[in-house]
């Protein structure tokens, strides 16, 4: 694993596979607070307080440590599910320094235990937090559940078009509740065509540090 420092001082990886980076270089910690957490998870908690996550790239946990931290703060009941084809080693999450990034340093043990817990199961972390991690591409991800919010952290689509697809946004069109909502960093006009396409609803805002504008889309 190539790890990386980003310029807010968090970590990130390097993907040999793929020539990209896992987060922005101009800040990992502060690109994930920014779209998922702010534009997604945040957004939903101020209508309701029960929220199921879909995170499609699981990759190095942080924005499921974040969405963790912030259902304990809010006193939310986050009930999430990672989907990732290629996952980290715990050996390597360990590596990361997220929790200290956070503020939080003394919770570097919840942030391994992401990595150590059970595939396949839901697993309860808190009385705040339930994740449930699937070892599977998400192209062959059929949800039998609804949800509230989606963190679409996949590769750039330069980098990994097979991701930013017609037939992948159709069904994750069809796995969020009505009203729902699909965040990304990304804000090519290809991709939000495609998101129109299949049925969403698109708005732009202001994106993290580097990036002038992200996406949110609504079903
Ligand atoms: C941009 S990284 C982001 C990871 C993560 N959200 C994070 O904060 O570290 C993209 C992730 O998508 C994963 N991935 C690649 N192809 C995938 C696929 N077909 N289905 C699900 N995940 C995939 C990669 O292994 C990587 O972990």
């Amino acid at each position: 694993m190539a790890l990386i420092v980003t310029q807010d001082g968090s970590h990130s990886v390097y993907s040999e596979r793929y020539g990209v980076t896992y987060h922005s270089r101009y800040g990992a910690l502060t690109e994930s607070l920014h779209v998922f957490i702010g534009a997604g998870l945040r957004f939903k908690a101020a209508v309701q307080t029960d929220i199921s996550v879909l995170e499609v790239g699981l990759g190095t946990g942080l924005n499921a440590f974040l969405s963790w931290l912030e259902a304990e703060r809010r006193n939310l009941n986050v009930r999430y599910t990672g989907l990732e084809n290629q996952p980290l080693t715990p050996e390597e999450a360990a590596l990361f320094n997220y929790a200290e990034c956070a503020g939080v340093p003394e919770r570097q043990a919840d942030f391994c235990r992401l990595h150590t817990c059970a595939w396949e199961r839901t697993v309860r972390l808190s009385d705040h937090f339930h994740l449930r991690k699937k070892r599977m591409p998400v192209q062959a991800y059929r949800a039998t559940e609804a949800f509230d919010v989606i963190y679409f952290d996949a590769f750039a689509p330069q980098a990994q078009p097979e991701m930013w697809t017609e037939a992948v946004f159709r069904a994750l069109h069809r796995a969020l509740r009505p009203e729902g909502l699909l965040v990304t960093y990304c804000a090519k006009g290809d991709v939000k065509r495609t998101l129109r396409a299949v049925g969403f609803e698109v708005e732009r805002l202001p994106g993290p540090p580097g990036k002038r504008e992200m996406t949110r889309a609504w079903k």
